[in-house]
């Protein structure tokens, strides 16, 4: 009984979705697209949603849409998948980083500001920030940052599908409504809340952003506002306005996805009883579990512990087959970033020290009880040993 750290839940309402879609007239550009955009953006909230091929696909057009380019220097977390600051460098743009917070491992909003202020007016361009783990950023204290210093954010929350906040006017701040952000993202790799096989969605409330979005997605081909149609030309006409990328997904993927995000909530509650079943199981123990303020609403893609001993509990529990994961690796730390000349090289003590003790444990829905008492078993004999 082999254990790993996150997993899809495949219903039998999803293969039905699936199927219907492959006996359709549409395996690609059809009607699932659109459903899938307007399910996902009532979901979080928003005004706009674009799907895309996968997470990455949806940073780089939200940084094609920022018009990040060789004159934009960007600030970002360390602790996230490489993706995430790659968008930029795709564009062409610097990439700073900047420290995360010891309690919530996503970017210290404290460190980011003082960093802003000391830099010369106008060094920095945006903010990319993740919703680490499903931990919902202060984005309220962000926006205000942002806004001081005109820089955009982008908000990666590929955690964080159905995270919220309450903001210091009482209002639930959900993560990708943009009333803060630029622009939100999102992946729907297997072992993320929704599951496409691959996919990824970005959000916006301007509708500036989201036709850019559209270029973005599909070689900068549109049929709409052209400005080189003439009268011999007819229906089958399409200008190419501006480079754009094949970052389309399919319909049968957004069919998987349209009914995945039919249970998204309660995927949550369930990952939330889980983060509450190790919680009070593992307290006690050598260990530092995760912590939240009461006005978060944690989406728990991760459930991330600290310990001195991580390497010897990772290979321990692996010997049970029970695989935790490491997130993550600082970015600044590969060899690439170490080397390149659109970093800005710098020491990250507190995400370092993080990377050194950080251990993902096991946690998706369809996790089995007697899976979640074996997991908990084996890192308290650990600790007894
Ligand atoms: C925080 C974060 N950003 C971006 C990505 C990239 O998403 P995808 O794998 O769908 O390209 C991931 C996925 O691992 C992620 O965890």
């Amino acid at each position: 009984m082999a254990i790993p750290y996150g997993k899809q839940e495949i219903t039998e309402e999803d293969i039905s979705a699936i199927v219907e879609t492959l006996q359709s007239d549409f395996l690609t550009q059809g009607p699932k697209i659109k459903e899938f955009e307007e399910n996902f953006a009532q979901y979080v909230n928003s005004r706009f949603a674009v799907a895309v091929s996968n997470g990455t696909a949806a940073l780089h057009c939200a940084t094609l849409a920022l018009e990040v380019n060789n004159r934009s220097n960007v600030l970002c977390t360390p602790n996230s998948f490489v993706s995430t600051s790659n968008a930029v460098l795709f564009c062409g743009g610097k990439i700073t980083f900047s420290d995360i917070n010891k309690e919530n491992f996503c970017l210290d909003l404290d460190l980011l500001e003082s960093k802003i202020k000391a830099a010369p007016k106008g060094t920095y361009t945006g903010i990319i920030v993740v919703d680490f783990a499903g931990y919902p950023v202060n984005t309220q204290r962000l926006g205000k940052i942002a806004k001081e210093h005109n820089l955009w954010i982008l908000e990666d929350a590929c955690h964080a599908p159905g995270a919220s906040y309450i903001n210091s006017e009482g209002k639930e701040i959900i993560a990708g409504d943009n009333t803060y952000s630029d622009i939100t993202i999102f992946s729907f790799h297997p072992v993320k809340h929704i599951a496409c096989g691959e996919g990824g969605m970005i959000t916006t409330n301007s509708e500036e952003i989201y036709k850019k979005l559209l270029l973005a997605r599909s070689h900068g081909v549109t049929k709409e506002n052209m400005t080189t149609l003439s009268e011999s030309d007819g229906d089958w006409y399409y200008e190419m306005q501006d480079l754009g990328y094949n970052y389309r997904i399919t319909d049968i993927q957004c069919a998987l996805g349209i009914s995945q995000l039919s249970r998204a909530r309660k995927g949550i509650l369930n990952r939330q009883r889980i983060a509450q079943f190790y919680n009070e199981s593992l307290a006690g123990l050598p260990i530092e579990l995760p912590k939240v303020e009461k006005n978060k609403n944690h989406a728990y893609h991760l459930y991330v512990i600290k310990t001195n001993k991580r390497k010897a509990l990772y290979n321990f529990l692996r010997s049970k087959e029970i695989y935790t994961q490491i997130h993550y690796i600082p970015i600044c730390n590969q060899p690439f970033y170490k080397k390149s000349s659109l970093v800005t090289q710098e020491e990250f003590p507190i995400a370092n020290e993080y990377y050194s003790k950080c251990l993902s444990l096991p946690m998706y829905p369809s996790i089995k009880e007697e899976e979640l008492i074996k997991v908990v078993d084996s890192i308290k004999e650990f600790f007894q040993k």
